[in-house]
């Protein structure tokens, strides 16, 4: 058959390929070749489903006509019952949305608007800024380091509202913590200040809360704490509850963000996906249900990935490595500055050229920075520390350990050599 040639939408030109797929392939591949990998690139959830979550499902396997739009009336309930028990917020069930995983509702909360700023805090998740593309907007990047701790000062984002060239168009801000790829979070007081600074600007934000509640000290602030009437919560059930393909995110919107706004994404949300699938949504039910097998869930969780990414952090560090420990989620986002000029003594002068020889010579996988939205020649990566049994490892915290020390000392030994 003759070929047609056809003209790719621009902003899907400029899409580019999920970089975390493609280096979760790169490590079948290897492994296919009995070569040793250790998979530090994919950010996939170790941890089982809850017990109560998968019977749950499996109860719900009939359910199969479509729900509204918007969700399950008795899970939005739910949601916002368990969001307002695990955060100092009150969350409305009536403003609350469900689809099919939050990377959907994020697309949704863009495209709702026409013509915004999309500010994205960098280094940030892959998704946003092709995301916010594809809705039609324009994309700032505010730039953090190593030395702040990869956080938005109040001083950096007043800046930018600031020098806006259009200051009438509407602005959001993309904001996560704990963060991919860093896994810090925000203090309570930096959360506060940060308020101020938005609240003056009349910001909308969405605050990508997704790994919330695997803080590891459980000590999470949202962002709505503080900013209650511009501020957009996401979650859903993939990183806490480990159930990333089963395909369930959720968002809060608040109030004074009016009803046509909540109607725009709904509207949207019934364009793309019509609603989440049913047989999740039951299951979600349950577990929105914060009992004690839940909390006890959670608890494990937290106590394996605080152990886990401490002790691949320090192995970082004393290698000379700058890198923060963790606070929450299953990244680390050390940056290799120091080794710069050993590093280009072998050729290597950008992080792209680093992750891929470390892949190639030591089995090691990490994101390249590029793939956060770091400038080429940076030499920093994002590395995630959940290449382990997780069933195994919420029985006993060190069967998490072992394959990531490897990977980390394999690592180390590439770096000093
Ligand atoms: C920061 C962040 N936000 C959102 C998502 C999307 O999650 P999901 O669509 O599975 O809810 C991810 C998944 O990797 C993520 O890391």
């Amino acid at each position: 058959m003759n070929t047609m040639a056809l003209q790719i939408d621009s902003h899907l030109r400029r899409a580019p390929h999920s970089e975390t797929l493609l280096a979760a392939q790169i490590a079948r591949q290897r492994q296919q070749e009995n070569k040793a990998v250790y998979r530090f690139g994919f950010g996939q959830s170790p941890f089982p489903v809850p017990p109560k979550v998968v019977a749950a499902l499996r109860n719900a396997a009939q359910c199969k006509d479509y729900l509204d739009v918007q969700g399950l009336p008795a899970l939005r309930s739910r949601v916002a019952q368990f969001h307002s028990q695990t955060s100092c917020t009150s969350w409305n069930p009536g403003r609350v949305v469900i689809g099919a995983g939050s990377k959907i509702l994020l697309y949704c909360l863009m495209a709702a608007i026409e013509d915004a700023d999309v500010a994205l805090v960098t280094p940030g998740w892959v998704s946003y800024e092709p995301q916010a593309r594809l809705a039609g907007h324009r994309i700032f990047r505010l730039e953090t380091c190593f030395e702040e701790r990869w956080r938005l000062t109040p001083a950096a984002l007043d800046t930018f509202c600031r020098s806006r060239a259009v200051p009438s168009r509407p602005l959001m801000l993309i904001i996560n913590y704990p963060g991919n790829p860093d896994g810090l979070s925000y203090a309570a007081a930096e959360l506060s200040a940060l308020a101020d600074v938005l609240r003056r600007h009349r910001v909308i934000v969405i605050s990508d809360e997704i790994y919330g509640l695997l803080h590891h000290k459980a000590e999470h602030r949202s962002l709505a704490e503080y900013y209650p009437d511009g501020t957009i919560v996401t979650g859903g059930l993939s990183k806490w509850c480990g159930a990333g393909g089963w395909r369930l995110g959720i968002a809060h919107i608040p109030v004074a963000l009016g009803e046509d706004y909540l109607q725009s994404v709904i509207g949207v949300c019934s364009e793309t996906i019509s609603c989440a699938p049913a047989p999740i949504q039951h299951a979600a039910v349950a577990a929105y249900e914060l009992d004690a097998e839940i909390q006890h869930h959670l608890d494990r969780q937290r106590s394996v990935l605080a152990e886990v990414g401490n002790r691949c952090a320090e192995k970082l560090q004393s290698a000379g490595v700058n890198v923060h420990r963790p606070e929450g989620g299953f990244y680390l986002f050390p940056d290799f500055q120091d080794f710069r000029a050993r590093l280009a003594a072998r050729g290597v002068t950008n992080s792209r050229q680093m992750t891929e020889a470390l892949l190639d010579e030591t089995g090691v996988s990490l994101l390249p920075g590029t793939a956060f939205g770091m400038p080429p020649e940076s030499l920093s990566a994002r590395l995630a520390y959940v290449d382990f049994d997780g069933a195994a490892a919420l029985a006993d915290n060190r069967r998490g350990m072992q394959q990531m020390e490897k990977g980390v000392a394999a690592l180390c030994t590439w770096l000093t050599a």
